[in-house]
């Protein structure tokens, strides 16, 4: 989708930039999806405006957070993609409290609090993305969630046309999922943290490092694991077990060290990675009686 004339323009006088013919192959950790134009949004207070221009321009639109947990479709796609460039760190602390911009990246915000002080977060370290992509899915790893340091979200709601501030008591989080409506953007939250001593909370960074390091295909382009664990079952034991390491269809292959991460091992279209995902689901409902949901979001054209 290319944004039209007018609505180029209109951005250009609310000194809004556009990147026109951007690859979402290229801003996408797995590396697969076809091209659009990119609208960046630096100062919260326009996303109001854009917002009207794009309904009243009728420009369908999808929010890129850090890329890290979607697959996007092939080709000329059919909406623009609307983007918070990545603020560093984009953290500020106040006693055990830690305010945070959506757009920052989820690493950097738990090393920045690491060095203040502040824990709680260890296990996320390695979880790739943006702080704001990791709050509507309630990123979690090694036993942290980031939904229980929660106390406030300020975010753009399309329902209302507004920014708005939700107490964390307001939103629900579950097993990678929220009560986030689907066109909520993030856009700043307040955390609150237990103090700890940096070198503790450094050595517990450490020992997930370790863990990931050794379990997962951290060098190949993914999207992290592609299915929910379904209740007390895994994911990634089931494929494992039925022998898909290494199946592939194209250059969409599941992975040979964690088989609920399916990589792109070169140039794999959106195509050949949603005809993998949807062998191994039919195999695992055969063998497992088990229907495996998607973790990974598909961003169909
Ligand atoms: N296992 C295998 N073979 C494999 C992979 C795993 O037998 O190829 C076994 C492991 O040996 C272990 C069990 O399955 O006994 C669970 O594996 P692991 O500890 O790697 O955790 P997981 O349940 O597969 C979840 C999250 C990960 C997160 C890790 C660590 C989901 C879908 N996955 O994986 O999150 O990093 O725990 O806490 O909840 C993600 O969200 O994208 C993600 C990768």
């Amino acid at each position: 989708m290319r944004a039209n004339d007018k609505a180029a323009a209109r951005l250009k006088e609310l000194g809004i930039e556009l990147r026109q013919g951007i690859s979402l192959a290229d801003n996408t950790s797995l590396g697969i999806g076809g091209t659009t134009d990119e609208i960046l949004l630096r100062q919260y207070e326009t996303i109001p405006q854009v917002m009207r221009l794009l309904a009243d321009e009728q420009i369908p639109y999808r929010f890129l957070g850090g890329g890290t947990n979607v697959l996007v479709a092939d080709g000329e796609l059919a909406w623009v993609v609307l983007h918070l460039p990545s603020a560093r760190p984009g953290v500020r602390v106040e006693g055990n409290a830690a305010y945070v911009d959506a757009s920052a990246d989820l690493g950097g915000m738990v090393t920045f609090c690491a060095k203040n002080d502040l824990g709680g977060m260890e296990g996320l370290i390695g979880v790739p993305g943006s702080v704001g992509g990791a709050l509507r899915m309630n990123a979690g790893a090694y036993g942290t969630q980031i939904g229980p340091h929660v106390r406030e979200v300020e975010l753009y709601r399309a329902a209302s046309g507004k920014i708005e501030t939700l107490s964390g008591a307001e939103i629900r989080f579950d097993y990678r999922h929220t009560s986030f409506a689907p066109d909520d953007v993030m856009l700043r939250v307040k955390l609150e943290l237990p103090s700890k001593p940096f070198k503790d909370i450094l050595a517990g960074i450490r020992v997930c490092n370790e863990k990931r390091r050794v379990s997962q295909p951290l060098n190949q382009k993914s999207a992290g694991c592609i299915f929910k664990n379904p209740p007390g079952g895994s994911a990634g034991r089931m494929i494992d077990e039925l022998g898909l390491k290494g199946h592939r269809v194209g250059d969409a292959m599941v992975s040979d060290r964690h088989a609920n991460f399916f990589v792109n091992v070169a140039n794999a279209s959106c195509s050949d990675m949603l005809k993998l995902i949807d062998d191994v689901r039919e195999r695992v409902r055969v063998a497992y009686g088990m229907e495996l949901e998607n973790e990974v979001i598909f961003w169909r054209n």
